[in-house]
């Protein structure tokens, strides 16, 4: 559900006509509905009410400041990946204990910062890293509150770059090793073991994965605390999937997740943590382009001012974004193919898609561009990042401004010896 919709043949962002915001911002940028991202947000954690659920934020989906204080205003904590994530998650107010700190390579000073600002928990994918945060903490006389993330070694079904519990995957450690890990980490005087998490990839659209990874972690809590390891907690990760183009798959829905859950954990009398990313934001955003050109070739080609810089879905995992015109036009509809301007081959938002050939200027929508859009944004061709404005009802603000070209270049400096 989102708040993206026809009104008189112009696509609007809840009340706002998005001519508005194009003649005021330029284009491209990106678009969000405050009403959706709410919306997300509490359906998300009233299919979880009966496990009272802790909801931490992907923040890799979008780490947009206001978008995170939003959301946190919602009640959702953070799940971060570095502590330019855990410094954006405290200044848009999150509270420390509510943040989890995943990913496979923290630093020592990472660690520092997390244990200093005093996070729920680590999320530990390795023997190695579980070692260095005892001593960080030993350093700053404190305790590392920790999960182990294992690696279930099941095959979440969904695009191999976007897939993470497999056993030949970077990520986690493998389930079956997982017990001696705990007994080192209670070895260790700085640790303090609080759980076990687990997160197998992202737009998943069967349950099945969840629950088989799911079913595995709860055989190993059981174990670890028949041998004495106090579990108190399991994080189950995010990555329920979004449906993207009409017609395309349609992942289950957040109630049909929370039931699994529910019913798998009914029994349990820990906290259960989950880190959603894409299902809250994906679809509460939209990237917004110009036409600049209908160029005829070989195809007809659509090129839009905006490219695989501001979007990278497409050319990374061949994501495709349903593509709209903002103000409907009935020509009969036209195979085309829609492009941006980046000097690169992968630059293409969809090819062969049939709908009515748009005059030069005209604006063109790419849907469910929310989560990992502009949070994954480059300057690459030298080109301007995308804004971001938020709207809310008839209202809409810039919550990123676009750079200029000054400040591009201001950063960059000759060596001293030129
Ligand atoms: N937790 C962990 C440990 C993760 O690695 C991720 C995503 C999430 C939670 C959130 O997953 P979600 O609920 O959003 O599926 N850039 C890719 C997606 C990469 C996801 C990486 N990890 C894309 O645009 O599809």
């Amino acid at each position: 559900m989102d708040h993206f919709s026809y009104q008189q043949g112009i696509l609007h962002a809840e009340g706002v006509d998005l001519h508005r915001i194009a003649a005021e911002v330029g284009t491209p940028f990106y678009c969000y509905s405050q009403a959706t991202l709410v919306h997300h947000a509490k359906v998300f954690t009233q299919a979880l009410a009966s496990v009272n659920p802790l909801v931490c934020f992907a923040v890799k989906a979008n780490s947009n400041l206001a978008v995170l204080k939003l959301l946190g205003e919602a009640g959702l904590g953070a799940d971060v990946v570095s502590e330019g994530e855990l410094r954006r998650a405290l200044a848009a107010g999150i509270a420390a204990h509510k943040i989890v700190f995943s990913g496979v390579g923290k630093t020592r000073e990472e660690m520092a910062f997390a244990l200093t600002a005093g996070i729920h928990q680590f999320n530990v994918e390795s023997d190695r890293e579980l070692l260095l945060l005892n001593e960080v903490a030993r350093d700053l006389q404190m305790k590392a509150p920790i999960a182990l993330r294992v690696n279930p070694d099941v095959d979440a079904g969904t695009h191999a770059k976007i897939s993470t519990g497999k056993a030949e995957n970077k990520f986690g450690i493998a389930i079956d090793v997982a017990p001696s890990v705990y007994a080192l980490a209670q070895t260790l005087p700085h640790i303090m073991v609080r759980g076990v998490s687990v997160h197998i990839g992202s737009q998943l659209t069967s349950l099945e994965p969840f629950r088989a990874a799911y079913v595995r972690v709860k055989e190993l809590v059981q174990q670890l605390r028949a041998s004495g390891v106090p579990i108190r907690s399991i994080d189950l990760g995010g990555g329920l999937g979004v449906p993207y183009v009409s017609g395309g798959s349609e992942p289950p829905l957040p109630l049909e997740y929370g039931a699994m859950v529910s019913a798998l954990f009914a029994d349990w009398d820990g906290e259960l943590i989950f880190e959603p990313g894409r299902l809250i934001a994906a679809n509460a955003g939209i990237l917004i382009g110009r036409v600049t050109y209908v160029k005829q070739a070989a195809r007809t080609y659509i090129i839009t001012d905006t490219g695989m810089n501001d979007l990278m879905r497409p050319a990374l995992y061949d994501a495709i974004h349903e593509t709209v015109l903002v103000k409907q036009r009935d020509t009969a509809p036209t195979s085309v193919s829609v492009v941006g301007p980046v000097c690169e081959s992968s630059d293409v938002f969809v090819n062969d898609v049939s709908m009515p050939l748009p005059a030069e200027g005209d604006l063109i929508a790419f849907r469910s561009a929310g989560a990992y859009g502009a949070s994954m944004s480059n300057s690459y061709n030298s080109r301007l990042l995308a804004p971001e404005v938020l709207v809310d009802g008839a209202q809409f603000s810039i919550i990123r401004k676009r750079p200029t070209y000054a400040e591009m270049l201001q950063d960059e400096q000759m060596p001293e010896w030129h």
